[in-house]
């Protein structure tokens, strides 16, 4: 009996370990965030206030012996009664103001990653000095900067990108170096940007321009910013104050003649808008686009090209406009949640699905391009292409002769310029084919238009537009 009882000792342990293994991984680990969202949140909170004050007294132990004096109220671990500071109903802090304290040390010393809850951070009219960390690009919440009049320099981080709910941004009376990222026009909330007294150099990026819920100011007077001010920049419309002056700017606010739309309907400016020049409009249209959807990266899709967004200068150069409903496209996403474009131009394909890409832009240009031709929207003349088969077109009684095509405001075009003329409409109903895989990218619609060669016609021909239509654009 004894032996057998020994024997069945280490069995029973064995059996013993082996449940009790089981159980605990049965239990609730206590320190797991799966265990309870409730608990997750308090956890999470507790270990915020816990970094929050650690950051901060560590700050305040590097700042000079006086400003050390001013922040007396800031030692234990109840941030929210401390000076200058507010919280948000779990106790994190959420308001640093500071202005005009007589602080003084570096700006640097403060782990800005630590306050992820901030929406205003201000620290005017004091004494920091030290470069602007990049650590600022975590303040995902921020909606108020102003880290004026300090003795801040270094360059402006490009991580204020991720800002995105910044309202006001003001760096103003710094020794700021460097120039304005363009990464800037991603700030798209942004109401009022002071960036004056500074020593800031290069262009004004034409991504300026891409901040229209700019209604408030936009100072950039007393720096070293050179060039040309992008035509961008006079179509924030909102705008009650700009000032650049005090810089080594060339040349004023370039007048605009007017967006596409209207001067196409302007009996007064038609006659000047000669084939040449719509040809140049349709060129610097697909240079835009193709420089938006290749050259930038992440590329942007505009979402919203119509007639409406582009505008001409007084040389009938075009520029395209309102970015306000632009999309970044991250990598492994093409989502999109609200319908953007302008009935008319936006891509067939955006009414069934969610799905955003570069080929919608390409869409709207293949009708601004053929508006820029006809001198009026070519509605009438898709439906019209649509709703034949490719096989039946050519005997189709719905024909399209060019010359009743073209804009007949001005004279009908000869030579060299209609076989341009031609190529466009051909590389602009490729653009408007019902599939998007049946469009081409803009670099390749790029290239077509640029590579200088024509088809050749002659005036006296009688061209029907069908003619000029691939065979594969119109197929379902
Ligand atoms: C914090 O500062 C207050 C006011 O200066 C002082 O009365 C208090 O004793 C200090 N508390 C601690 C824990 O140092
Ligand atoms: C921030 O602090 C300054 C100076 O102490 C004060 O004048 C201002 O009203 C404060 N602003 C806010 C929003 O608390
Ligand atoms: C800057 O702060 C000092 C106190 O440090 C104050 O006396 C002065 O009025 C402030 N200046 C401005 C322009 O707010
Ligand atoms: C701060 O942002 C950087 C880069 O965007 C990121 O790598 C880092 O993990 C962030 N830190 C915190 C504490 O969120
Ligand atoms: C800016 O830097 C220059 C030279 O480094 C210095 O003379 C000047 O006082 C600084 N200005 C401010 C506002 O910090
Ligand atoms: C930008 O502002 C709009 C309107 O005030 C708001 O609905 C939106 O959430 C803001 N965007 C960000 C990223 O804060
Ligand atoms: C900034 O510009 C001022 C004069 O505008 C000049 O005195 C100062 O040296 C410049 N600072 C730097 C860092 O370039
Ligand atoms: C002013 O513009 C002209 C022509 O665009 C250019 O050659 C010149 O370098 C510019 N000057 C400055 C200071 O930017
Ligand atoms: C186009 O220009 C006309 C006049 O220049 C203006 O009335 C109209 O609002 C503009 N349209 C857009 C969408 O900007
Ligand atoms: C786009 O969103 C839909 C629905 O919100 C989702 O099912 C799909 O996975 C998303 N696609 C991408 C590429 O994120």
């Amino acid at each position: 009996m004894a032996s057998s009882a020994q024997k069945q000792l280490p069995m029973l342990f064995l059996v013993y370990v082996l449940l009790l293994l089981i159980f605990m991984q049965e239990l609730p680990h206590p320190a797991s965030p799966n265990s309870s969202p409730l608990m997750a949140v308090a956890l999470s909170s507790s270990q915020t206030r816990d970094e929050e004050v650690k950051a901060l007294l560590k700050w305040k132990s590097k700042l000079n012996e006086e400003s050390r004096s001013i922040l007396s109220s800031w030692n234990g671990s109840d941030t929210c009664s401390w000076q200058g500071l507010g919280c948000d109903p779990l106790g994190s802090v959420i308001n640093l103001n500071l202005s005009s304290s007589a602080l003084r040390g570096m700006l640097h010393d403060l782990d800005l990653s630590s306050l992820p809850n901030l929406v205003t951070l201000k620290l005017a009219n004091n004494s920091l000095f030290g470069d602007i960390p990049s650590s600022i690009g975590n303040l995902s919440k921020l909606a108020y900067l102003d880290l004026s009049q300090n003795l801040l320099y270094g360059d402006i981080p490009t991580q204020l990108r991720s800002l995105r709910s910044l309202k006001v941004l003001d760096l103003s009376s710094n020794n700021i170096t460097g120039s304005v990222p363009s990464s800037i026009g991603s700030l798209s909330n942004l109401t009022g940007l002071y960036l004056q007294n500074n020593n800031i150099s290069g262009f004004i990026p034409r991504e300026v321009g891409m901040l229209n819920s700019l209604n408030d100011l936009l100072w950039l007077f007393n720096n070293d910013l050179i060039g040309s001010i992008p035509i961008e920049i006079g179509m924030l419309v909102s705008l009650s104050e700009l000032d650049l002056s005090a810089n080594y700017l060339n040349g004023s606010i370039p007048p605009t003649l007017g967006n596409l739309s209207n001067i196409l309907k302007s009996e007064q400016r038609i006659t000047m808008f000669i084939w040449s020049k719509r040809l140049n409009v349709v060129k610097g249209v697909a240079y835009a686009l193709c420089y938006m959807h290749c050259e930038c990266s992440p590329p942007i899709v505009h979402r919203d090209i119509s007639s409406k967004n582009i505008l001409l200068d007084e040389e009938y150069e075009a520029h395209v406009s309102d970015f306000g409903t632009a999309k970044v496209l991250q990598p492994c996403s093409s989502n999109w949640t609200s319908f953007a474009g302008t009935f008319g131009y936006a891509a067939p394909e955006l009414a069934y699905t969610m799905e955003v890409n570069e080929k919608c832009d390409v869409y709207s240009f293949g009708m601004v391009t053929l508006e820029v031709i006809m001198g009026r929207h070519p509605g009438d003349l898709i439906s019209s292409l649509a709703s034949t088969s490719p096989s039946s077109r050519r005997h189709s009684t719905d024909s399209w002769p060019l010359k009743e095509v073209l804009d007949q405001r001005i004279p009908y075009p000869k030579g060299y310029v209609l076989g341009e003329v031609a190529v466009v409409i051909k590389m602009a109903l490729s653009c408007i084919s019902p599939k998007p895989e049946h469009r081409p990218s803009m670099q390749q619609v790029s290239r077509a238009i640029s590579a200088h060669s024509p088809i050749m016609l002659t005036a006296s021909e009688d061209i029907k537009l069908e003619e000029l239509v691939d065979p594969t654009c119109f197929t379902y």
